[in-house]
């Protein structure tokens, strides 16, 4: 009886000190806001621009080609839901110069007013066995998708402080939460987005800015295409165990996450079990949140197994064929 008080008692602790830290955040407002997309040119960048537009919001696209933003201005502007909204377009390489980036932000915030919400969505891959990719493609993809969304929200995150209220998205990738054959120079580089949010987000909860993480699974755009062409066969097969995404659901996913203010956004089943399985000592945006990662994670563990077992098998079939046909190429 005595046991059963004093379980009950610590239960009752520990959920007030779960629940503590649990309030939510108040959402977003888009209409007006400045919304701020790098890589909003293509793919995944273009429809949250799209998206946010649609909502009422200003928009600052960033990339590094002029025609394609200029292209994607016009293709934005057709959704305009009020004669002010505006479409800015920066020709810069996030990934370069730090004074560089954090000049033309400067000159998008007098136009626009300060950043209410940044999309660090700029980012490539490239896949190969570790052996083949190029050494300095490991330090250019560092670039560009950790210190491409570094500079970006260092350039912003005073202003954010000041005003008390802002929202940092970080575009990682499903990658970005398991290590998979032929992502030796990609997933790091998406490991690392998590590490950031996780210690910006701890920063500046006080200051009422809230940091999002987003790990798309393989959704269909122009540089996932690009990717495809030179993938090893191991990574093709691994990858038709999922489904292809549409990038217009998973900006629309994306969008209503940041407005919200959760620090996770995935999308699809597979993406909702990475979530649980991956959520370690990230923050909770909700109790609800906190429990299914309680009461799940063991249970998706279990099923994570099965999928590794899968990969594995693959990874193992693929050597033995190979090795199979160099030997009747030398016996012929
Ligand atoms: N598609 C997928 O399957 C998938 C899955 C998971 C995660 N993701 C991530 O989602 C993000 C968007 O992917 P996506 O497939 O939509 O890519 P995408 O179609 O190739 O578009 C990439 C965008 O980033 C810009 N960009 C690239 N390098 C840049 C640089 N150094 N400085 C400034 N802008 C740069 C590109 O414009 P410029 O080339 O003109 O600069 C373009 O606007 C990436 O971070 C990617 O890793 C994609
Ligand atoms: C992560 O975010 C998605 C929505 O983007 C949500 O459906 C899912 O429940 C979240 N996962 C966890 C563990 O909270």
């Amino acid at each position: 009886m005595l046991l059963l008080a004093a379980a009950f008692i610590v239960a009752i602790v520990l959920l007030l000190y779960m629940v503590s830290p649990l309030i939510s955040p108040k959402p977003l407002k888009l209409p007006g806001a400045h919304v701020v997309v790098t890589g909003g040119s293509s793919g995944i960048g273009k429809c949250i621009a799209i998206e946010c537009y649609k909502q009422g919001a200003f928009i600052t696209l960033i990339a590094r080609d002029e025609n394609k933003l200029l292209q994607t201005k016009k293709e934005i502007e057709k959704y305009s839901v009020n004669d002010k909204q505006v479409v800015l377009c920066i020709s810069v390489d996030v990934s370069k110069d730090y004074e560089q980036v954090e000049n033309v932000l400067k000159q998008a915030q007098e136009k626009l007013g300060p950043v209410d919400l940044l999309v660090n969505c700029a980012g490539t891959s490239v896949t190969g066995k570790f052996e083949d990719i190029e050494v300095n493609s490991f330090e250019r993809l560092m670039a560009v998708n950790y210190l491409g969304s570094v500079y970006p929200s260092r350039a912003v995150i005073s202003t954010m402080k000041e005003r008390r209220m802002g929202r940092i998205v970080f575009v990682s990738s499903q990658a970005g939460q398991l290590g998979l054959f032929g992502y030796t120079a990609y997933s790091p580089t998406k490991f690392a987005l998590r590490g950031l949010a996780e210690a910006l987000q701890m920063e500046v909860k006080p200051y009422n800015i809230y940091v999002t993480v987003a790990y798309p699974p393989d959704t269909d755009t122009p540089g996932f295409a690009e990717e495809s062409k030179t993938k090893p066969l191991e990574t093709k097969l691994i990858s038709e165990t999922s489904s292809v995404c549409q990038a217009e659901q998973v900006a629309r996913v994306i969008v209503k996450d940041a407005i919200q203010g959760n620090f996770n956004s995935s999308v699809g089943s597979d993406g909702y079990m990475l979530s649980i399985l991956t959520s370690g000592m990230s923050p909770v945006t909700s109790i609800t949140e906190g429990l299914q990662q309680v009461v799940c994670m063991g249970i998706f563990r279990i099923v994570g197994l099965f999928y590794l077992g899968s990969f594995d098998s693959i990874v193992r079939r693929c050597m033995m064929q190979r090795e199979k046909s160099e030997n009747t190429d030398k016996t012929e």
